[in-house]
Parts: C-alpha cells; structure tokens; sequence
C-alpha cells in the first residue's frame, strides 16, 4: 500500500458507482468537467461508469450531457465533447458477483492470459446506497481490482450509527489498507472550510487568543431552505442530526477546535481533529432540541410541511439545535452552539466566534454606559456559504469632539474572498475531492477513527432522545426552528447571529 508520497500513483482509471444517480448528475459529472476544461485531468483518464441501468456508452454520454448541461454554467464547460469522450458505461448489478469481471475487462484492468498484469492505477468511487457497499467490495475482490494500484473513494452515509458503520469500515478494511481508502465529507472540499486553517494557522493574531481564556461560545449554523428535494425515503430514515450533524457538523467543528497541526498534511490533520472528536462531553438532557417543519413560506412561496412533502406522518427531525463541549484545556468551559435544519429562511452556513469583553473599559465605565459607548466583544463570523467571506467585528471611535466622552461603536472589517482574489471562479467543492481522489492525497478525507468518534458522539444522543421520548416540535417552514432553540442559547446569554 502507498506509505510516502514517492508511492502515491495518478489514477488512469475513475470507476464510478452509483453513475447515473443524483449525485453523479449534480456533481461528479460536472465537477469532472469543469476539472477536465481547467486542463486539471491527464490526457490518459479515462472514467467508467457503472449503474444498474442498462445503457451503451453512447446513451451514458448524452445522459452526462444533459446533466452537464443542466448543473454546470456554460462558460465553466470547457470542451464538452472531449470530456464526455473519457466517458464509458458499463451496466452492472452490484448485489451479485457476476458483472464484475467484464467490469474489469472494461475498464482494462482484467490482466492479462495469466491474470498478473494489472494495468495502471484505478480510481473508485462509491456513491450507492451503503447497504451496496459489502457487495460491491466483494465483487471487486473477486475481479482483482483491490490491488495495491487502486485506491476507493466511499460517499456518505456510511452506517446510521456505530455499529453499521463498523461493519461498513470492517468490509472496506478486509481488502483495502486505510490509505488506500478515502471516505469523503464534501464540506472538506469547500474552499472556505479548507480557509479556516488558513486563518488559524497561517496568521498570528488568532491563535494566541483561541482558547477559552478569550474566547466566550462558538457557534456553528448550517441552515438551508430546501426540503426533501425527492428524498424522503434516505432522509425520513436518517434525519437532520444524522444527515448533517454526524459528519459536515462535527467536522466544522473540528477544524475550529483543532491544536494546530505540526504540517499540512493527512496525517497530522487527521490527527489533531481525532482528538477533539474524542474529547466532546456526551451530551445532557436538556442540551438539545429537535424540531420539524411545518407548511410555511420560503422567500414568499408557499411550501408544504415535512409530512405532506413526505407523504405519511414521521417524528424524523428536521431540525437541530445542540449545544456541546470540548473536554480539554483549550476549550474549558466553552459552550459551542450548533444548529441546522430544512426549509429554514436562508441558505447559510457559519461559523461565529465570539470572543469575551475586555477586562476592563476606560470608556466611562460599562456600569452607566452612554448611547453608543458600551463595549461589544469582538467577534469573527466565517461564511461558509452562500457568500465566502471573513467578518471580524471591532470597537472603533465614531467621528466627533465627544465633549461626553468618546462614543464608540462596533464596525466590521469585511473581507469578502471573491472580491480578495478576483479572477478565480468558485469552485464545486467535488471538483477538489475527486483530484484528491485521483491524485492520492488523503488530507481532506476523512480517517476511520474519525468517522467512528463521530457516531459514538451521535449515538449517545440518540440513545438520549429515545431514552426521554423526544419528539420533535413543529416550526413553521421559513423560521429559524422551534422557539426552544433560541432559548436553549438564551438560558446563556446567547443570541444566535442572524
Ligand atoms: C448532504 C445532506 O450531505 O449535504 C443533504 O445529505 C444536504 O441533506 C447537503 O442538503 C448540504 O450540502 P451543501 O453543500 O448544499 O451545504
């Protein structure tokens, strides 16, 4: 198995699963298109696909022409035609063993007459439904395409908890080494996230302050305004705390937590993150809440409620608000506020850092503060989405003789990344995961251990749910969640930023 970069091969090979799915039309396709017309693939990859679906290579191409067509803007296409030549479509069905040698005959990796020459380096990628996931790896097996020269990319879900997760990573584990196999968290991918340890670790002025010594609460949102968007059946069966929470959250969560990592790379990231999944306090009775969304409206259209989009009653949440703790020096006594839900009114996702007051104001003393003269902590707000930018907030004096005494007032330096580095296009955030994957650079992947602490975190409060009987109250589609949300921050002291 590759152990130093010197190992590490290119892949002239990407098979992907699950080819014709929602994924693959939304973003691998146009992800690996807009690589292809950026010059970013080697003129040698070649990209099979593979579903259940029959279909000719040429029926594969229009279906990817029409999913480029409707996913990726025009002027990011590049040469489509020379893209969707790559392409080729092998039908297959992954539940039994058979299909998969003419897979690897497709794909040029079948040996040859005495089975011992395997071609270049493969790429997999599986993006199926996980109960796929232990068929698939024995068909592979069997076909001889888990050799040292092919290296798998695995989508979430990956389990509804610890233990299916363990099966899942005990399947993958029994034919692949752990750096060989690449478990994706697309928030990992996105350039802002990837910024986050630019900021931290690239800058003095933080650091010395990220610590609970100056720092009050964190808090992370991830709000969106769609519903079920034609998935009721994978979300009613996972909802809000396991789709979101289990992995994008934590991860967040993580890179924000994280002690600085000794170099830039999978190991020693993966490392330092590990550590702060494994020190979050389980979480207590009281320190949650749950909701689901009722008919409402979102930017003044009218959307139904969770049960009528699903079109059977449920006590899946939709929504979550949670507040936790990272058990360790750095963070004693920290509150993190996390929340996120469906059909909330805005699309956005950020991470608050709220930093205490000063010891002590000179500005005419906060106990009789003047309008415009108390003091208000800094903060930094990292936009994650829609808009990619970095907000700090700072006291600066407001204009003017002052014969009462200096008025202050809280302004922002606003640094807005596509204005800092125009000229860049914004990029898919499959676009750098799938060259990682083809690549072999494991850093924004994420490790078992990590996957694992995660649900273990998970799993406790769903065991408390259950325990307690939780069920989820309602709010209104285009609000921020239930009432109790906003108290669960405001018992503290909090106010979510909106
Ligand atoms: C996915 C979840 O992992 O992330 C979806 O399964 C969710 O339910 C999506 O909508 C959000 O991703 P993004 O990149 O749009 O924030």
């Amino acid at each position: 198995m590759p152990q130093n970069k010197a190992d590490i091969f290119t892949a002239d090979r990407l098979l992907l699963f699950g080819a014709t799915g929602d994924l693959a039309q939304r973003m691998l396709l146009p992800s690996l298109c807009a690589l292809d017309a950026d010059g970013l693939l080697h003129d040698d990859l070649r990209i099979v696909g593979t579903a259940r679906s029959k279909k000719s290579d040429a029926e594969y191409r229009d279906f990817a022409r029409e999913a480029l067509e409707q996913h990726l803007p025009a002027d990011r296409r590049g040469s489509m035609a020379d893209f969707l030549n790559r392409l080729s479509y092998q039908p297959l069905d992954a539940t039994t063993l058979e299909g998969f040698d003419e897979l690897a005959e497709r794909i040029g990796r079948s040996g040859d007459e005495d089975g011992n020459e395997r071609g270049g380096g493969l790429a997999i990628f599986l993006s199926t439904a996980p109960s796929l996931f232990e068929p698939t790896i024995k068909g592979l097996r069997q076909s001889g395409l888990t050799d040292d020269n092919v290296r798998i990319g695995l989508e979430k879900p990956l389990g509804r908890d610890l233990a299916s997760s363990k099966e899942i990573n005990d399947a993958v584990a029994s034919v692949f080494d752990e750096s060989a196999i690449f478990r994706i968290d697309h928030y990992l991918g996105k350039e802002t996230v990837q910024n986050l340890l630019a900021l931290r670790f690239a800058n003095i002025m933080f650091e010395p302050l990220w610590n609970a010594g100056h720092i009050d609460h964190v808090q992370i949102t991830v709000a969106e305004t769609v519903g079920l968007e034609g998935r009721g059946a994978f979300y009613d069966n996972a909802g809000a705390l396991r789709d979101m929470v289990q992995n994008h959250m934590l991860q967040l969560l993580a890179l924000v937590a994280m002690e600085p990592p000794g170099k830039f790379d999978a190991t020693a990231i993966r490392d330092e993150k590990v550590k702060v999944l494994r020190a979050l306090r389980q979480v207590e009775a009281g320190q949650t809440v749950t909701g689901q969304y009722t008919a409402g409206a979102i930017e003044r259209q009218a959307v139904p409620g969770y049960d009528d989009e699903l079109e059977s009653e449920s006590d899946t949440e939709t929504f979550v608000a949670l507040k936790a703790h990272v058990d360790n020096w750095r963070w004693k006594g920290v509150p993190f506020y996390m929340r996120t839900g469906k059909r909330l009114p805005e699309r956005v996702t950020e991470i608050v850092v709220q930093f205490r007051c000063v010891p002590h104001s000179i500005f005419n003393g906060d106990s009789s503060p003047k309008a415009g003269t108390r003091l208000q902590p800094n903060r930094l707000v990292i936009g994650i989405q829609p808009e990619e930018n970095i907000q700090l907030s700072l006291m600066a004096k407001m204009p003017g003789l002052d014969r009462e005494g200096i008025r202050l007032r809280s302004v922002p330096l606003d640094i807005a990344m596509p204005d800092a580095f125009t000229g860049t296009h914004r990029r898919i955030a499959y676009e750098r995961l799938l060259l990682d994957l083809i690549e072999g650079d494991q850093t924004l992947f994420v490790r078992r251990d990590e996957v694992e602490a995660q649900w273990e975190w998970v799993d406790a409060i769903r065991a408390l749910w259950e325990a307690e009987s939780v069920r989820p109250k309602n709010y209104t589609a285009g609000s921020w969640g239930p009432s109790a949300a906003i108290a669960l921050a405001e018992r503290d002291g909090v106010s979510w930023h909106e």
